[in-house]
């Protein structure tokens, strides 16, 4: 993304481009079969499996939502999360639905695009290609049956568009400038090589594996040779204008709906993992192409997924470089799981040798990371010794520490506690140290599984839900509300920032405009959240009363975290945490030799 002001598309614009979509009409062209029902029309909801409609769009709102699963938004971000389209190029694709032309594009930036237009029309030329190549029995035979050979379907082959090169050194460079390609353009986009001889296909008498993006545009190429003897084993598109490693996780075009419907995506190493789960039907995964993962990665499954489970080699080079990345999960609030596979096998050759049950079997025997690094630090058995528990306790705080959710938060320390063995408070004096706030007490029936979703919200919190509910059904009440509480005074992250959201609108506008609220909030869960709030049928009677009492509720709140706060300032204060880390996990060694 860009972010240069010539990028910045103005808001009146953006207003134009929307009303002029309706957004019922975008919904059922994209293959959604919307029924009336009321005012409203529904579905099944695209992004979560579901038995009765809970999907529902509202002509005259113009805005989706879910009700079960709480997605939802404008026709924006309709295209976003559904077509996995960022926000600009959710606008372009509406300008171009009604012919409109977006101002404010230099030259520059007009040609730029043009150009990446023109490369993607050169890598879909070359999959083609490729793929050809690889059906020819007289040019791909070998080709074919290696990959036969290792159990790929025909319909996987196609669908994956897997290919083959020849081994002569400018097969493609001839094939593409017959077809009006230029030399520039094949080094561009990483296809062929200016060498001294001459240019020279990069790919040669090698399986192809086109690597599409999560919209499905051919962005780069993988290489296999074939045969183990060949160096590399695997060939990669250098980083050009369309392909960046590090931004790309393979098969995702293939597995975002899966995805979307589990809440989950399986991450493994390679392409043939990636393509033998997809063809064994477990569809969700998708492949890290032996890359650790970054924050990149990260944002780009957040978008699909709400967990994800690593299923690696232990032993893999790969699995060490996965491991560091992980917190870049964590803290974009995904929910991190990982299955070992026995040293030496990876998912291609688990589910050929077993079967796709035990590979499932074995998906449900994932642990998430903090039971992980706990099993490691305790096969390391030396965890009697104060000095290694307390370093045990340091690393698990450092990944405690990014962990969004407060309610999984704290039952991971509570599970640590009962593992380590040491008192949870020694968790949170480390946890304090690394700049995290003590949690506010939760309710304990309370489940982890879908913070966002309103029932499993603790009391403090669905107060706030109702006092933000009320207030985007009667936005005069803001200026009210805004008196008595600060946006910070909320505790339920998504919350927060719908509340700083009307407090900051309501400042400048005679009343607030929900489609502006939704294409500025970046976070998908905060749609979801006005959505809902806009299209709930139970408006309760006297809203200005639901106001006040809620208000009077969370001001009590507001006083007893005052208390808390200084109780435990009183309580700390003169300790050095580190010291007190090592006292407390003696006592609590001390402790356990006196257990029965
Ligand atoms: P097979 O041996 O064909 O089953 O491939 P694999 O996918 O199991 O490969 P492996 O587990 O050896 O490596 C995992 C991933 O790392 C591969 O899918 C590639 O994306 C990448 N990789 C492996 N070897 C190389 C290499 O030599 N060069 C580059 N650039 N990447 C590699
Ligand atoms: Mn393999």
């Amino acid at each position: 993304m860009n972010s240069s002001p010539n990028h910045i598309i103005p808001r009146e614009v953006i207003d134009d481009i929307r009303d002029g979509n309706d957004i019922v009409e975008v919904i059922s062209e994209l293959g959604i079969p919307l029924k009336p029902a009321g005012k409203d029309y529904k579905a099944l909801c695209p992004f979560h499996s579901e038995k009765t409609p809970s999907f529902t769009v509202s002509t005259e709102k113009q805005i989706f939502n879910c009700f079960g699963c709480n997605t939802g938004g404008n026709v924006i971000s309709f295209l976003q999360k559904h077509e996995g389209k960022s926000f600009r190029e959710a606008i372009e694709w509406l300008a171009e639905r009604i012919g409109a032309s977006l101002p404010g594009r230099d030259e520059k930036s007009v040609q730029r695009s043009r150009k990446r237009l023109e490369l993607q029309d050169l890598n879909r030329f070359a999959m083609a290609y490729f793929h050809k190549q690889l059906l020819t029995p007289t040019v791909g035979g070998r080709a074919l049956a290696y990959l036969k050979n290792r159990g790929i379907k025909d319909k996987v082959i196609q669908l994956f568009q897997l290919g083959y090169t020849k081994p002569e050194r400018r097969d493609l460079v001839k094939a593409a400038t017959q077809t009006g390609f230029s030399i520039q353009q094949l080094v561009d986009v990483g296809l062929i090589k200016n060498e001294e001889r001459g240019p020279t296909d990069r790919f040669r008498g090698r399986v192809i594996f086109p690597i599409l993006d999560e919209r499905g545009i051919a962005v780069g190429f993988g290489g296999r040779a074939l045969s183990n003897e060949l160096l590399p084993k695997y060939l990669n598109s250098p980083t050009t204008p369309l392909y960046d490693k590090s931004k790309i996780l393979y098969n995702l075009h293939n597995a975002r709906l899966a995805i979307q419907k589990t809440g989950t995506s399986i991450l493994v190493e390679g392409y043939l993992d990636a393509i033998m789960l997809y063809q064994a039907g477990v569809e969700n995964v998708v492949a890290s192409l032996g890359t650790s993962l970054n924050e990149s990665h990260a944002s780009l499954l957040r978008r699909f997924a709400t967990e994800v489970i690593i299923v690696y080699d232990g032993d893999s080079a790969g699995f060490q470089a996965t491991l560091r990345g992980l917190h870049q999960l964590l803290k974009e609030g995904l929910r991190v799981r990982i299955v070992l596979l026995p040293p030496g096998e990876d998912p291609d050759l688990f589910v050929r040798n077993r079967g796709v049950d035990a590979f499932k079997a074995l998906l449900n025997t994932a642990i998430n990371l903090i039971e992980f690094q706990i099993q490691r630090a305790v096969q390391q058995d030396a965890l009697r010794q104060v000095g290694v528990k307390a370093q045990a306790v340091k690393e698990i705080s450092l990944t405690l520490s990014n962990v969004k959710s407060q309610v999984e938060l704290t039952e991971y320390i509570k599970y640590t506690a009962r593992e380590l063995d040491i008192d949870k408070t020694v968790l949170w004096s480390e946890l304090r140290h690394l700049g995290i706030k003590a949690a506010r007490p939760v309710h304990p029936s309370r489940n982890s599984v879908s913070p966002d979703k309103k029932k499993n919200l603790i009391p403090r919190e669905s107060i706030e839900w109702q006092l933000i509910e009320a207030l985007i059904q009667c936005p005069d009440l803001i200026s009210e509300a805004k008196e008595h509480l600060d946006h910070r005074d909320f505790t339920h992250p998504e919350l927060t920032k719908v509340a700083q959201m009307l407090w900051e609108a309501s400042r400048f506008e005679n009343g607030i405009d929900i489609q502006y609220l939704i294409d500025t909030s970046v976070d998908e869960k905060i749609r979801g959240i006005i959505s809902n709030a806009t299209l709930r049928k139970t408006v309760p009677p006297n809203l200005k009363a639901r106001v006040d009492g809620c208000l009077k509720k969370l001001k009590q709140f507001l006083l007893w975290d005052l208390e808390r706060t200084v109780r435990s300032a009183v309580l700390t204060q003169g300790h050095n945490s580190i010291d007190m880390l090592a006292e407390l996990v003696e006592l609590s060694n001390r402790r356990r030799q006196f257990a029965p």
